[in-house]
């Protein structure tokens, strides 16, 4: 499966969702997962995504190791992402911030 990291909070640019070929997104208030029982592993989000924040589970980098935990656990509960998604007005800001996860309520 890919693993949307903590980089996609308080950014959700939601560019992934166009290039998906299936249904594998889901959305939280400031932030995207991927589902990866739908994930089929096409990499196209990989690319597409302008906060890098989407890796293959396996080239995961240990710091962002917790977020396969989110993306599993979190898809089960979230609605899925349309292309509806709109992007935070202040994603820029957030764009590469280390810690975000750290920034959201528990
Ligand atoms: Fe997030 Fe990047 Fe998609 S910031 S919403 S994973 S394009």
């Amino acid at each position: 499966t890919h693993v949307v990291t903590e980089q996609c909070v308080h950014c959700k640019f939601a560019e992934c969702i166009t290039y998906c070929p299936v249904a594998c997104f889901r959305e939280a208030g400031t932030f995207l997962v991927i589902d990866p029982d739908e994930c089929i592993d096409c990499g196209n989000c990989v690319e597409a995504c302008p906060a890098d924040a989407i890796y293959p589970e396996d080239e995961l980098p240990p710091e962002l190791m917790p977020a396969l935990e989110w993306n599993s656990r979190l898809s089960a509960e979230l609605p899925l992402a349309t292309t509806r998604v709109v992007p935070l007005p202040d994603g820029e800001e957030w764009r590469g911030k280390p810690d975000k996860w750290a920034s959201l309520p528990t």
